[in-house]
């Protein structure tokens, strides 16, 4: 039977058919006045996004790429550090700041839930002599569904000098972060969640503390070297070839947010959550996170006893077309994970709720049809 594809993963996101269409151009010279103009242009609008004064550097890059010029850019090879861990992509940050020979100590939190920001205070607290140079914060923990209290964490670090860096992959522009108001030192992201662009896109942000750790480091960088991405942008231009490509899409991504409102995004995404959880648990299936921490972006659901998530993903995308995301690690297979972030609609949440249920049934787990679709339709029609 004829399917349509329905990418509900948790990035890459599916690309509007604006930004799709934006990109079917034909390449420009990257060292031209129009590049320089697009480049300038949509740097400058980046700056809204991220909620703040500084630049916002632009790297072809994966998000993995974006934490290791993080850590690079600000670090030196000894320097202590904290990383606060809720799941796979803080472990990330802590596996990264070790391979580049800082010294990592790691504040880890059970995988499903946030990070308490009174235990990171105190652990600071303990630190007296200011050793510790940065903490490593995940916004939305993509593995687990769960969004840190960044705002309240941030704070928890006011009065120590370390610098505060925001792994935002899977949060900027699908939930709020002001980073210049919290004070977060770096902020990175990628093109491929909520900003609704193909991966090959990163970007970084750095406060003025973390410029001046930046003209200290010492951690050896060509290609991530921020002071000369800085340098570059100041020209309009690139240290290296930019993907122009995805470029032109980003200026009509960016369009795209403007158009909808970075609070009516948030607004949307926050709706989009509650309508998908109702309906997942009027199916009878549990979910990982609590509603007070969870995701907008992301949810984990557990599946019913007897039957594998796998099995779960693997008839969706065979019956119906709709790609969901499985367990990472330690969660692999004992979660599914639906992705809604980005160019996702009401409509993209009914459509894979009624999938889950018809799948459900199939699988043998009792469930009432079109109980799941119910609970989120009147949780919609109050939006
Ligand atoms: C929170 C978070 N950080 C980092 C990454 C890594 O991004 P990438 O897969 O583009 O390297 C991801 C990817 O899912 C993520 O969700």
């Amino acid at each position: 039977m004829l399917q349509k594809p329905y990418l509900m993963v948790p990035g890459p996101t599916a690309v509007p058919e604006r930004v799709l269409q934006a990109m079917h151009r034909p390449v420009i010279n990257h060292r031209g006045p129009q590049y320089e103009a697009l480049f300038r242009d949509v740097s400058d609008r980046l700056k809204t996004v991220f909620k703040t004064k500084q630049d916002v550097l632009t790297y072809p890059a994966a998000g993995t790429g974006m934490m290791e010029a993080a850590v690079v850019n600000i670090l030196s090879p000894g320097d202590h550090v904290l990383v606060v861990s809720i799941g796979v992509f803080g472990d990330r940050f802590a596996e990264i700041a070790a391979k580049f020979g800082a010294v990592v100590e790691k504040l880890d939190f059970a995988w499903g839930e946030a990070a308490a920001p009174r235990v990171l205070a105190e652990r600071l607290a303990g630190d007296k002599e200011g050793r510790i140079k940065a903490v490593f914060l995940t916004h939305n923990e993509t593995s687990t569904g769960v969004t840190n209290d960044v705002q309240a964490l941030a704070a928890a670090c006011k009065g120590h000098p370390a610098l505060v860096v925001v792994d935002a992959v899977s949060s900027l522009g699908a939930m709020d972060l002001a980073m210049d108001e919290w004070g977060l030192d770096v902020v990175i992201t990628g093109s491929q969640k909520a900003l609704m662009l193909p991966p090959g896109l990163g970007f970084m942000a750095l406060s003025e503390r973390a410029w001046a750790a930046c003209a200290q480091s010492t951690m050896p960088k060509f290609y991530w070297d921020a002071q000369a991405v800085k340098k570059a942008l100041a020209k309009g231009q690139n240290p290296y070839t930019p993907p122009v490509s995805l470029l032109f899409g980003l200026a009509e991504a960016l369009r795209l947010i403007e158009e909808e409102g970075l609070d009516n995004i948030f607004a949307r995404h926050r709706t989009l959550r509650a309508a998908l959880r109702a309906g997942v648990r009027a199916m009878g299936l549990g979910l990982l996170a609590d509603d007070k921490v969870a995701s907008p972006g992301v949810t984990a659901v557990l599946p019913p006893t007897g039957i594998e998530a796998k099995k779960i993903q693997k008839t969706m995308r065979e019956r119906f077309g709709i790609t969901l995301a499985g367990g990472q690690k330690k969660l692999e297979n004992q979660i599914f994970r639906i992705g809604h972030l980005g160019y996702v609609a009401q409509t993209d949440i009914l459509v894979t709720l009624a999938a889950l249920e018809m799948t459900l049934a199939l699988l043998g787990h009792k469930v009432e049809l079109g109980a799941g679709v119910r609970a989120a339709q009147e949780i919609l029609m109050e939006g």
